[in-house]
């Protein structure tokens, strides 16, 4: 059921050019999916409203694009090039490889089936490593960003620099993460790339606590703005001995996906781990001084980051049904208005109707001056472009017909309106339209 489940939104996405899978044509590449022509609106419409919401929103946040190649030196600092890692065992049957803490009996493999063919667990380092430069020793050894938080913490000096925030203040970024998951699943669940939304809030270390309340109440806020089912979001106090190397307390929001109740995002306090790391690492001061009383300190970490992916998931594993319409079952996607990637589409009643389709044409470019998530659909009849739309989440459907041409003259520059969800149409004036959709 849950398979199905599953199975049904990731057809939807190929079938609807949300999300295919990566370098498809020469057989795929684990871990790795693309976004089509509406999964990119649909995810730019989660970042932007993140990007609203968390940095322009707000007089305590800046924002910051670092770039993905760091310093090796820098994840030596971080302890991600000792601790990043997941516990691997090998088959030597078949020659897969398990995350050891997702096989069922450690002495079966969960892919041929062979007993004790499982090899002890060891310790797999999950980042990316690639060379800078013509020369390929160690020293042109760099590594992808396993986090984005990392290009904050070396940016931290810089800011305060140039920007000079006062304390409590955040810093922002969204941006490509890479790990080399030993199980990427789950469709984009566990991929190998990702994208991730991180703030890194700085606060006075007796301040953490109030802090990280706040934050908690603000991811669970930005959750309800997406569109994602707040029932289906839960809370759960990372266990002492499961936190990350530089978490003192991590809450995880969990998601009832498909596929079962698994991490969305995580709240961690990360203490002052990172800063004094990279300090002494690089020898770089990196403490604030509070001028309002001269005392000068290194800032502690609240740290609310979210997953592109997930959220998306868990935003298409929301709005994703199915019903009966008019004695025609249907799929549909119930985006809410912010996050739909299309707002509304455009129709002529008929395509080969030269003044319909001119009419159609001057609503359509009207509104898209307004707002330019609007689309054309000429192609088939009114009720199969109905369905397409419901399938992408559209919310309204505009059509022209001979009315919107004067044919009854009172209700000349009108057309009809047709909710997504009940599939009720109503008739409006052209002119009412834009604060429609708005
Ligand atoms: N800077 C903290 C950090 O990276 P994390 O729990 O490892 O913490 C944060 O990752 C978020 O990034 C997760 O809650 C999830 O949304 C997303 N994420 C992590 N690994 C992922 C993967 N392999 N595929 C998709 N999303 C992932």
């Amino acid at each position: 059921m849950a398979d199905e489940a599953m199975e049904k939104i990731v057809s939807l996405c190929k079938r609807r050019g949300f999300i295919y899978p990566g370098s498809e044509i020469y057989g795929g590449l684990s871990g790795t999916w693309d976004y089509g022509p509406l999964g990119v609106e649909l995810k730019n419409n989660v970042k932007n409203l993140w990007w609203r919401t968390f940095v322009q929103g707000r007089d305590d946040m800046c924002g910051l694009d670092a770039a993905i190649l760091m310093n090796a030196e820098a994840w030596k600092a971080s302890g991600h090039v000792d601790g990043f890692n997941d516990p691997l065992v090998e088959c030597s049957n078949c020659k897969n490889r398990f995350r050891a803490d997702h096989i069922g009996d450690p002495n079966v493999c969960p892919s041929c089936g062979k007993k004790g063919t499982l090899s002890a667990m060891r310790q797999f380092n999950m980042m990316f490593k690639t060379q800078v430069g013509a020369t390929e020793d160690e020293s042109s050894i760099v590594y992808l960003r396993p986090e984005t938080a990392g290009g904050i913490f070396v940016n931290f000096k810089n800011v305060v620099d140039s920007f000079h925030p006062k304390l409590p203040f955040g810093i922002a970024q969204i941006g490509k993460a890479f790990r080399n998951e030993i199980a990427p699943r789950d469709f984009i669940f566990r991929v190998r790339e990702l994208e991730q939304m991180e703030i890194e809030y700085f606060v006075r270390p007796d301040e953490w606590e109030r802090s990280f309340e706040d934050w908690r109440s603000a991811a669970l806020d930005f959750f309800t703005a997406t569109g994602i089912a707040a029932d289906s979001v839960h809370e759960l106090e990372v266990a002492s001995q499961d936190l990350a190397h530089y978490s003192k307390r991590t809450i995880d929001f969990e998601f009832d996906f498909p596929f079962g109740r698994k991490e969305l995002s995580g709240l961690a306090y990360r203490t002052d781990f990172d800063l004094s790391a990279h300090a002494k690492a690089s020898g770089q001061d990196l403490s604030y001084l509070d001028d309002s009383t001269g005392e000068r300190f290194v800032p502690h970490v609240i740290e609310p980051s979210f997953g592109v992916d997930r959220t998306v998931l868990a935003i298409l594993s929301s709005a994703y049904r199915e019903d009966e319409l008019g004695g025609e079952k249907r799929t549909y996607l119930a985006f809410n208005k912010t996050i739909a990637p299309i707002k509304a589409a455009v129709f002529p009643l008929l395509k080969n109707k030269p003044e319909l389709v001119a009419k159609a044409r001057e609503v359509y470019l009207m509104l898209k001056k307004i707002e330019p998530r609007i689309m054309w659909d000429d192609n088939g009849n009114i009720g199969k472009r109905y369905r397409r739309q419901d399938e992408i989440g559209t919310p309204a459907c505009i059509t022209i017909d001979f009315d919107t041409l004067g044919e009854t003259e009172s209700l000349k520059d009108t057309v009809t309106i047709r909710d997504r969800d009940s599939g009720q149409q109503e008739r409006i004036a052209i002119s009412e339209l834009a604060a429609r959709i708005a």
